[in-house]
């Protein structure tokens, strides 16, 4: 079977690393969560005290890019890679509501996307790869074989964002949870550099009304097609 390449872009809490993950499983391709990069370099400037609810000192943050070392390391009791700073696993400290209200601001410096972009790019140079993210079938892979652009209601994805942050035990409100989501699908898609859009050739999948299993096979079914295709 061919390797190809699948792009999964859309807004926040759309479910993208989920599916991303059952697609990576099951074709036995790498999954690469983009976004979990940029929540790595933002978890970096909130220790480095570079960011806060009243300032961000975006040069010393670039001064110091070098600095960080992003890697992804398989677990296999969880059954997908786990992102690491500088050799410290962060998977779990990075997806708090605080990292959450940061990111958008460190993902719009284009130093941090040029380091970044490089790094995904190297990481998917093999093929076989799901990653998934904002601009992954626009800047990234652009010739991704097979492009999916995932949409919901803001209300849906707060929902299911709410719910995941209960599970985790974090003390988090409903509201505060849809205005984060709210302020992040607007300063993406405004950004000046590689703002968050539907690539041409994306097919847009609404999962509002999608079961995870719907949801599942019809995109595994995409990806077998678009594999036998380039056979
Ligand atoms: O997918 P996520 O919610 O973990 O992403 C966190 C943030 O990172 C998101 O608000 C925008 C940014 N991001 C990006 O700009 N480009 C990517 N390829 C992935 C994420």
């Amino acid at each position: 079977m061919n390797n190809i390449t699948i792009a999964i872009d859309g807004f926040s809490s759309t479910g993208k690393s989920t599916v991303a993950k059952q697609l990576a499983k099951h074709l036995g391709y790498v999954y690469v969560d983009t976004g979990a990069m940029y929540r790595a370099v933002t978890y970096y400037a909130m220790r480095q005290g570079l960011i806060s609810k009243l300032d961000f000192n975006k040069e010393a943050l670039i001064y110091q890019l070098p600095n960080i070392e992003i890697r992804f390391k398989f677990n296999e009791t969880l059954g997908f890679a786990e992102v690491y700073l500088n050799g410290e696993n962060i998977e779990k400290k990075i997806r708090t509501l605080e990292v959450s209200s940061y990111v958008s601001k460190v993902a719009a410096i284009s130093q941090v996307r040029l380091k970044l972009v490089e790094q995904q790019q190297k990481l998917g140079q093999n093929k076989g790869v799901v990653m998934d993210g904002r601009d992954i079938g626009t800047v990234v892979f652009p010739d991704a074989e097979l492009k999916l652009f995932m949409t919901a209601s803001a209300e849906k994805r707060a929902k299911r964002r709410y719910a995941e942050l209960l599970e985790r035990g974090d003390q988090v409100e409903y509201e505060d949870v849809l205005k984060n989501v709210q302020e992040r699908d607007y300063l993406d898609s405004n950004r000046k550099d590689s703002p968050l859009m539907k690539a041409k050739d994306a097919i847009e999948i609404d999962n509002s009304n999608l079961t995870l299993d719907e949801q599942f096979k019809k995109l595994y079914k995409l990806a077998v097609m678009t594999i036998e295709d380039y056979e």
